[in-house]
């Protein structure tokens, strides 16, 4: 399949000014220029238009979270019309942090809500699914995957081309505990298996399937082997210089 690996970094809820300018100015000077990778940083919302006015050109913005539709009285929210007015191109969207914090707790329905909204006003989604360490412990690994899914499946119709799809076991989030290439191909199959049966054989074959969990310089490579692994969705190593040698392992 012709699929262009892809990588995000999320910074999270990291950074300054200062900090962005020094690790976005060596995301310039070491990463090879290439059609052969998509990337794109995610940024936090006070930092996204100034990140895109320092960022290399041929990386993309995302943000972490929009608003589920149109502006108006939701105070202290932002809406997708906003992201993409200020250049922002991506917008990570159902991120386990967002679906489990108590404090957040969104919804599936919320977040297939949003991502519908974001990508009719052009913004590209990164749409995050996976399953807690005791859904894993008893066997529900692919079927959360795929409860995560349909509600997207239900309300997205067959247009699946502003949509990657960012596997991550919350197990393996900023823990350290990487999931196994093979381990992680088991899902990646499952969810282009579902793709194919529930939306086409198309959705199934362009569709980019990240994973995301302690992806690091020294594990990416052997990730980035498996076929149904189209790239990475990074967290704590994407704030560090050295996230070049991950996207670098597209080759
Ligand atoms: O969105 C990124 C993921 O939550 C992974 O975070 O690379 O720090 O484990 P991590």
């Amino acid at each position: 399949a012709d699929r262009v690996f892809f990588v995000g970094g999320n910074w999270k809820c990291n950074g300054s000014k200062s900090e962005i300018k020094t690790l976005v100015e060596s995301f310039n000077k070491d990463a090879p220029t290439t059609s052969d990778v998509e990337v794109v940083v995610g940024a936090p919302l006070p930092y996204l238009e100034y990140t895109r006015g320092l960022l290399r050109s041929d990386w993309g913005v995302s943000a972490q979270n929009c608003w589920i539709g149109k502006g108006g009285a939701y105070t202290g929210e932002v809406t997708a019309d906003m992201l993409a007015d200020v250049g922002t191109d991506w917008v990570i969207l159902g991120h386990s942090e967002r679906r489990n914090l108590p404090e957040l707790k969104e919804s599936d329905a919320t977040i297939a809500t949003k991502t519908v909204y974001a990508i009719s006003k052009g913004v590209s989604v990164m749409y995050c699914i996976g399953e807690l360490l005791e859904e894993r412990e008893s066997g529900q690994t692919i079927a959360v995957c795929e409860r995560q899914l349909k509600a997207l499946g239900d309300v997205i119709g067959s247009d699946w081309s502003k949509i990657v799809i960012a596997y991550e076991p919350v197990w393996a989030i900023g823990t350290g505990k990487v999931a196994t290439p093979e381990q992680a191909e088991e899902v990646h199959e499952a969810i282009r298996k579902w793709l194919a049966a529930n939306v086409s054989q198309q959705v199934a074959d362009s569709t980019r399937i990240l994973y995301g969990g302690s992806v690091s310089p020294a594990n990416c490579d052997e990730l980035a082997k498996k076929p149904n692994i189209d790239g990475f969705l990074v967290g704590g190593a994407s704030l560090k210089p050295d996230f070049v040698k991950i996207v670098e392992s597209y080759k």
